[in-house]
């Protein structure tokens, strides 16, 4: 059931490069179904900015009712967000969207998760529940920079995690695809969220293998009343468009047009 919660901060921390870890307490959090689902929040109480600002969930805990968004304070919303308060409330919309089937892999299967730069927080939550059910993982993470990395340790500590950095001042030198061709990993499925160039590169890449792709598309209502996420599909006959936030933001491979 998708909620209108007031959630209450209940920790921040700066994890990078205006990269913020923030972990929130509400009934909404309760009614979270798969990793890769979003939130849309509301980071002032006037009309500017207007607009929700989308967030992934990066983990979540629904006995606690808790959940922690990790977000780069960048343009006006994530800005504003980032200086709130311990203690205090914000207005959050969900949980929305459809996220990744993780109930897929056998254990003792290995599967692939790529994530580049903004698009690595929801993996996180994946890899927790693939690891709890005995599956392998293995992690390629792509970052502009060193300063730009995070959660590096809390991926390792569930599986092989490899950190590429655009200009190798930390990990691998290159783009995550440098990484995967030099060090290729066997793999049954394939899992990837960031820049839509990356997801291109790494559905190129494997193409004909099965995989689910999260698109990060701009915004207006985040429920699919509004139809500023359209997305054209490859699928031109029977459904020539998708709305990424309801019908996505995850994807299997092939069906977006990217
Ligand atoms: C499903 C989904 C999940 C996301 N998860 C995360 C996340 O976990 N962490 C994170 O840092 N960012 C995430 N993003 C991107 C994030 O929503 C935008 O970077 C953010 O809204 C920009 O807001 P701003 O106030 O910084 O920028 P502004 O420039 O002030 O934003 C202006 C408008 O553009 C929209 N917008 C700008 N960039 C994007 C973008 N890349 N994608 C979608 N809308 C955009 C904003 O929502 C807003 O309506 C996600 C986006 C989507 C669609
Ligand atoms: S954001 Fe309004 S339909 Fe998707």
């Amino acid at each position: 059931m998708i909620l209108q919660d007031k959630m209450v901060i209940r920790s921040k921390r700066q994890l990078a490069d205006r990269i913020m870890e923030m972990e929130l307490e509400g009934e909404l959090a309760a009614e979270i179904t798969s990793p890769g689902q979003f939130v849309h929040i509301r980071v002032t109480d006037t009309y500017e900015p207007l607009l929700r600002r989308p967030i992934s969930i990066a983990s979540y805990d629904r006995d606690r009712r808790r959940m922690t968004i990790i977000f780069r304070a960048e343009g006006r919303g994530t800005q504003i967000l980032a200086e709130k308060a311990v203690g205090i409330s914000v207005d959050v919309l969900g949980p929305l969207g459809n996220g990744f089937p993780s109930g897929q892999p056998k254990p003792g299967e290995t599967v692939l998760l790529v994530g580049g730069g903004i698009g690595v927080p929801p993996l996180y939550q994946l890899s927790k529940e693939l690891t709890a059910a005995g599956v392998r993982v293995v992690h390629v993470l792509g970052f502009q920079t060193a300063s730009a990395v995070f959660y590096e340790q809390e991926f390792s500590a569930l599986g092989e995690t490899r950190i590429v950095t655009a200009d190798g001042t930390a990990g691998e030198k290159g783009f995550v695809t440098d990484s995967l061709r030099a060090h290729p990993v066997d793999f049954s499925v394939y899992y990837t969220c960031g820049p839509t160039p990356m997801l291109s590169a790494v559905q190129e890449a494997y193409a004909g293998k099965p995989g689910y792709l999260s698109f990060e598309q701009r915004m207006g209502c985040g429920i699919g009343a509004c139809f500023a996420c359209v997305c054209e599909t490859k699928e031109t006959d029977s459904r020539p468009y998708v709305k990424v936030c309801s019908d996505g933001p995850v994807f299997p491979a092939g069906v977006v047009a990217i």
